[in-house]
């Protein structure tokens, strides 16, 4: 029975948090002090994972997002990679990563089996890095993204989170630097996750306005064909045909209507949308002796109560309780 809601859509897509903890501290996520981190016993343990996974699978679920808190700061995780992708149904494997610790992990990481990669970088100044991720590590981001290119990995996506007042000298520099090392680049609006509950619609820097920028820099943008309708980016090609540009746009164009994903936190909490207020208890079922049966009807019950969207825009919108590093990106 696949996993469809009460509007039709249908899910299989499941991104995975394999940990809150984060080794930089971006203000968009995160607060930069007393922070209160789950403890170990509470995680998932790969095994918990694996067997979730494959309930999920046996479901439809066929593409799986590994995040965090930042995923590589779990160890071992080549280990849970190498696990997923032996699960029938799975087809793809994708990791989001602040690409810190990726140089020394890229190629345990291919071997296993993963597929994607996507790196946050949201601009080339190590003080735009220093003003976001209130820590240093650009220098070790850059490194990151070529050891993952000579790891083996294709197809690099690079995300970049957009703030008005901040990140718009970067926007040009970061749109030339993807074209000329062939990452694909993708901007994104800044969306009301961050821990400190600072987001003010004044901060979002939209999508619109980063393509007028790129437009002005670089000649016109052409809307480029749109494979997957369930992708929350819409893609533009440069005119000279080098490189390719994305914008997702959460706040300003919301994409719920064709959202195919459904999420689990680092404890085992099942989320239907990054803004649910709700959660499913997915730990308990695993820790308590649940049958496969029992574990997928929680999953059927999580999309069934999915809402139409996000409602950021409404004046009834709650903001979730966990931040980003508590949900997963
Ligand atoms: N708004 C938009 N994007 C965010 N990310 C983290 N927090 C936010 C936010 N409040 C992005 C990160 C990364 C992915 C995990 O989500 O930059 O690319
Ligand atoms: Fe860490 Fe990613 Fe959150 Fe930045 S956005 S603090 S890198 S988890």
């Amino acid at each position: 029975m696949p996993l469809v809601d009460s509007f039709g859509r249908v899910h299989t897509n499941l991104r995975i948090s394999v940990t809150d903890r984060c080794n930089i501290r971006c203000f968009y996520c995160m607060p930069d002090e007393n922070i209160r981190f789950k403890p170990r016993s509470e995680l998932l343990t790969f095994e918990e994972l694996a067997r979730l996974a494959s309930v999920a699978a046996g479901l439809g679920i066929n593409k799986l997002r590994l995040t965090g808190g930042e995923p590589l700061v779990r160890a071992g995780l080549h280990q849970l990679v190498r696990v997923l992708a032996a699960i029938p149904g799975v087809e793809d494997i994708a990791l989001t990563t602040n690409g810190i610790l990726l140089a020394e992990q890229a190629q345990a990481l291919r071997d296993a089996g993963l597929q994607r990669l996507n790196i946050s970088l949201d601009g080339l100044s190590e003080a735009t890095f220093q003003r976001i991720a209130r820590r240093e590590g650009l220098q070790r981001v850059i490194d990151g993204i070529f050891a993952a290119r000579r790891a083996g990995f294709e197809r690099i996506r690079l995300n970049a989170v957009a703030i008005r007042g901040i990140t718009e000298p970067e926007i040009v520099p970061l749109a030339g630097f993807a074209r000329e090392h062939g990452f694909e680049l993708r901007f994104i609006e800044f969306m009301p996750l961050d821990a400190e509950q600072h987001w003010q619609s004044e901060q979002v820097l939209s999508g619109e306005e980063i393509r007028r920028l790129l437009e002005a820099a670089f000649g016109e943008l052409i809307p480029a064909d749109r494979p997957d309708p369930s992708q929350p980016a819409t893609d533009y090609d440069f005119a000279d045909g080098v490189g390719r540009i994305g914008f997702i746009n959460p706040v300003t164009q919301s994409f719920c209507g064709d959202c195919n994903r459904l999420r689990v936190t680092a404890e085992g909490q099942i989320r239907n949308c990054l803004f649910s207020i709700e959660e499913w208890d997915a730990r308990a079922l695993l820790r308590g002796g649940a049958s496969d049966e029992q574990i997928a009807a929680l999953l059927h019950a999580s999309v069934g109560a999915k809402k139409a969207g996000h409602g950021i825009n409404s004046d009834e919108f709650l903001r979730p309780a966990r931040a980003m590093y508590q949900i997963g990106g």
